[in-house]
């Protein structure tokens, strides 16, 4: 193989998708996410047994330097799905739709097709209530959708920060809300991002669908980490994250126990939730 071209041995047998991930659910099985950007890294995910990966927008910070995900394009999006694909032919791949890229139905649905003919399984968009109509659109002509509320990154400016959502009782319930319609309008999966612990578990109780949690607890179906921070990579890392490469020898070994803590419900600790 030239130039070390990442292999693609597995550690899962089959091809994981949508069916896949609710039988874990409904069994009771959490699996494991994580948000990484290449080929070689998608490689070694599969080699792990990692079941689903997220090209998320987080790569305008990890990757690309910026200070947010604003300037995050279709096009970076598109570059890096494609390279993820290319490395990994087992785990479900969900790619997020950059800010802006879904202001409107139609605007997602022609962006949201780029997304998925780039070799991603599934789209991810941040909001609530406002994105179930466009939710609705693109899952009745077969886009899977992923939901993400809670702190929504793209929403940074209206936030004033990353800050935690959802500790006063009112927006708690905006937060709930909006997790029921989106099962509603069709989502087929729901990341929440950055609220209590409590609130997360009341809405992984009441939906039928998986939920996936980063700062959001240990009562979710699964959990996402962005790779830089499993690695080490961070300067000044979130009180979510960890670094499992500090405690493990190896890039493998340090996917590995992070699929295990999750797995075995080790991770994430009380120094990770938020109440
Ligand atoms: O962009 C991303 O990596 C994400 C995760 C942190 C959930 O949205």
């Amino acid at each position: 193989m030239p130039y070390g071209k990442p292999t693609q041995e597995s550690a899962l047998t089959k091809p994981v998708s949508i069916t896949t991930l609710r039988k874990m659910k409904s069994e009771g099985n959490k699996f494991v996410c994580v948000s990484l950007y290449d080929a070689p890294m998608a490689a070694m995910a599969q080699k792990t047994g990692i079941e689903l990966l997220l090209v998320g927008d987080s790569l305008g910070m990890t990757v690309l330097g910026y200070d947010d995900t604003i300037p995050v394009t279709m096009e970076h999006m598109i570059y890096h799905v494609e390279a993820v694909r290319r490395g990994n032919n087992k785990s479900m791949i969900m790619g997020d739709l950059p800010f802006m890229s879904y202001a409107t139905p139609e605007q997602a649905m022609i962006n949201a097709t780029r997304i998925m003919q780039a070799g991603a399984h599934m789209v991810k968009l941040e909001g609530g209530e406002w994105i179930a109509e466009t939710v609705k659109m693109l899952t009745d002509r077969g886009i899977p959708v992923c939901g993400h509320i809670g702190l929504t990154p793209q929403y940074v400016n209206k936030f004033g920060g990353f800050r935690v959502q959802g500790r006063n009782e009112q927006q708690a319930e905006i937060i709930y809300n909006d997790a029921r319609m989106l099962e509603e309008a069709g989502a087929d999966l729901l990341v929440m991002e950055c609220i209590p612990s409590s609130l997360a578990k009341t809405i992984t109780e009441s939906l039928d669908i998986p939920t996936i949690g980063i700062g959001a607890g240990k009562d979710t179906d699964a959990q996402v980490l962005v790779i830089n921070d499993i690695l080490g990579l961070t300067e000044k890392p979130p009180k979510f994250s960890k670094n499992f490469l500090e405690e493990t020898a190896s890039i493998p070994g340090a996917l590995m126990k992070y699929a295990e803590d999750t797995r075995n419900r080790i991770f994430p600790a009380e120094e990770n939730i938020f109440v």
